[in-house]
């Protein structure tokens, strides 16, 4: 039975991803109870782990404890890590470690990026441009262009060549913005619902870029955790992974909806929890709207499809932002 290492446990997908894997793989014969390892810093949460999770081993540490990290990496089967989309060295000491197993030996690596490496960044005013690029799962070439100066594309630059050099079969799946409530004990709002609350709390009010009218893809978290376990099965499935490693990439996502809005659903999130003064979203410059991701986001169409993923069996079929947002007000 194959070992899983998991990482971003207590994250927004972390939690619903092992939920769900202890749910549903639990009914599936072919595998009764996959012994999972995760690996997190957070000392408070044991007994909910191994009690409630049913993980079969705790690991604390950070994401810069390289040694750490190669060893466990070592010694599981599978490694999935929904935990950081950024950090280089992880994704390294990750397929270090699973290097160090034999050579004949399956491993597998399944990986959680982004979907904001797929920003069309020929035009940041934040209005829709109906020629942004339309990125394919389906289309290797499309694939091929992930490189490092993307968003997320650091490690998925790591993975990609670590699965090109064959001992590793590499997935990874690159969700767009994900909202939605946490499963566990801990109130994780994922990258998105979290740096929009900061921007808010930096300039008073929640912004947008210029009409607002450029492409916003999101997707409840509620529909990740059914897909992992799809590219779980598939990737336990075959003795070799099947096809290239763009063949082994799925992009994920739900409803499109101009930035206007989603800003303007935040807005009065946002106003109810006191946090900012004003029910209503304004209109700013990409300059104004200041440094980080969400402002780099806003200005620009993040357009795809998700054809191979589909193929797979990937569905959303959850509640858009902007009901979820009134709903939580
Ligand atoms: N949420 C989105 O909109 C979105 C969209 C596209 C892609 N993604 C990617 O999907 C993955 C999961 O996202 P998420 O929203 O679930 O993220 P999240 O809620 O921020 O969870 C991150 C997880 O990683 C852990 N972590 C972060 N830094 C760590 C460190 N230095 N040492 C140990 N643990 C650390 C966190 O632990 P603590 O609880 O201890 O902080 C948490 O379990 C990420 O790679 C993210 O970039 C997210
Ligand atoms: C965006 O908001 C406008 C104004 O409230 C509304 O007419 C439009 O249907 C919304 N678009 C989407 C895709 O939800």
């Amino acid at each position: 039975m194959p070992s899983i290492l998991l990482f971003g446990v207590t994250g927004l997908v972390g939690c619903k991803f092992l939920l769900a894997s202890h749910v549903v793989l639990a009914l599936k014969e072919e595998y009764p109870n996959l012994p999972v390892t995760v690996f997190l810093r957070n000392n408070a949460l044991d007994v909910y782990l191994y009690e409630t999770a049913g993980v079969q081993r705790i690991v604390h540490g950070t994401f810069d404890e390289r040694d750490k990290i190669i060893a466990l990496a070592k010694e599981h089967d599978v490694v999935i890590n929904v935990g950081s989309s950024w950090d280089v060295p992880l994704s390294e000491a990750i397929v270090e470690g699973l290097n160090q197993q034999p050579e004949t030996k399956k491993k597998t690596l399944m990986h959680m990026s982004g979907a904001g490496n797929f920003v069309d960044k020929r035009w940041t005013d934040g209005a829709f441009h109906p020629e942004a690029k339309i990125w394919d799962d389906n289309n290797p070439e499309d694939m091929k262009l992930i490189n490092p100066s993307m968003l997320n594309g650091g490690p998925d630059t790591v993975i990609l060549n670590a699965g090109k050099r064959g001992k590793i079969g590499t997935y990874i799946v690159f969700p767009s913005g994900i909202y939605g409530e946490a499963a566990g004990p801990v109130p994780a709002l994922g990258v998105v619902q979290l740096i929009f609350r900061e921007k808010a709390k930096e300039l008073g009010f929640v912004p947008y870029i210029g009409e607002g009218s450029a492409i916003f893809n999101c997707l409840h978290v509620n529909a990740i955790a059914p897909f992992m376990l799809k590219v779980l099965d598939l990737a336990l499935q075959d003795d070799t992974p099947q096809g290239s490693v763009y063949e082994r990439c799925f992009l994920i996502g739900g409803e499109e909806i101009p930035w206007k809005n989603a800003s303007e659903a935040f807005a009065k999130v946002l106003h109810t929890e006191g946090l900012v003064p004003s029910p209503q979203a304004r209109s700013v410059t990409l300059e104004e709207a200041g440094e980080g991701e969400l402002p780099m986001l806003m200005a620009s169409n993040v357009m795809f499809a998700s054809r191979r993923a589909e193929k797979l069996g990937y569905k959303h079929n959850e509640v858009g932002l902007v009901e979820f947002l009134s709903q939580s007000r």
